[in-house]
């Protein structure tokens, strides 16, 4: 596990910014593993510039995002698929037959699932996926639960997960109620896992899940099998890290 800390959120973005151009630079089609929330947006900015300045180009890239919500009218402003649209793919050279996320609106949403998985696999696994943290430690909608299921799969969103993103809503009664993600064991099969996490509110939720036990009522304990696992924290959310702290 590498982990880094950064003095600001602006600096970690630029660093994993950064991580993913070196990547690109180093193999084109190199696939993505990409997440939405609050978390990334600092990083896709820093790729939009790289990309207007024509310091890396997605021209061969390819993109698997984590998790989209359930029922979303398409088009709808806070699908996934409009984030994304919105945050990052609209603004760069990405192919947009190679930006894949799961499909909500499916007929048949565990054959979706099904798709979505094979797809991955097929397409070879990312090689390097971007994960933000819950508050209570989900990884894409992996919610806290006594068994997880390992590959793409429906979810019914926590409470507690609904409310956190019932921000970006009119109004709580219009957050889905489910989504369909990425499964655990999918993630683990990309090659290398980066984790991004700011803020005080992350601070005691980030340390459990790499400090202890691996369980799935924290689902993000479970990066700490990980063999590639690189976390990036500011300042905020490591205050309960030794800096120098090593695995
Ligand atoms: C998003 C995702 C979620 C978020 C997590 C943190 O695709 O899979 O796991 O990464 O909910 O959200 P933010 O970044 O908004 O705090």
């Amino acid at each position: 596990m590498e982990l880094g800390f950064y003095a600001s959120s602006e600096q970690l973005d630029r660093e994993a910014a950064q991580r993913i151009i070196d990547l690109i630079h180093n193999k084109p089609g190199a696939i993505l593993g990409l997440a939405t929330g609050s978390t990334p947006l600092g990083v896709y900015e820093h790729l939009i510039s790289a990309c207007r300045q024509q310091r890396v180009s997605f021209r061969q890239a390819v993109s698997f995002n984590l998790d989209e919500y359930v029922g979303l009218p398409s088009g709808h402003s806070e699908s996934y698929r409009s984030y994304m649209n919105k945050m990052l793919f609209r603004h760069v050279d990405f192919d947009a037959a190679n930006t894949h996320l799961p499909d909500g609106n499916a007929p048949d949403l565990e054959q979706e699932c099904a798709r979505y998985d094979l797809m991955i696999k097929e397409a070879g696994y990312p090689d390097l996926q971007i994960l933000g943290l819950g508050h209570n430690g989900h990884i894409g909608f992996n919610e806290p639960d006594q068994t997880l299921s390992s590959r793409t799969h429906v979810v019914r969103l926590s409470e507690q997960t609904r409310h956190a993103n019932a921000r970006f809503f009119p109004s709580l009664d219009e957050v889905p109620t489910q989504a369909i993600t990425m499964g655990v064991g999918t993630i683990l099969k990309s090659k290398r896992l980066l984790l991004i996490v700011k803020g005080s509110d992350k601070a005691d939720i980030v340390h459990r899940a790499l400090t202890g036990p691996i369980t799935t009522e924290l689902p993000a304990s479970l990066l700490q099998t990980h063999p590639e696992l690189t976390v990036m924290m500011d300042e905020d959310a490591a205050v309960h890290f030794n800096r120098n702290y090593q695995r």
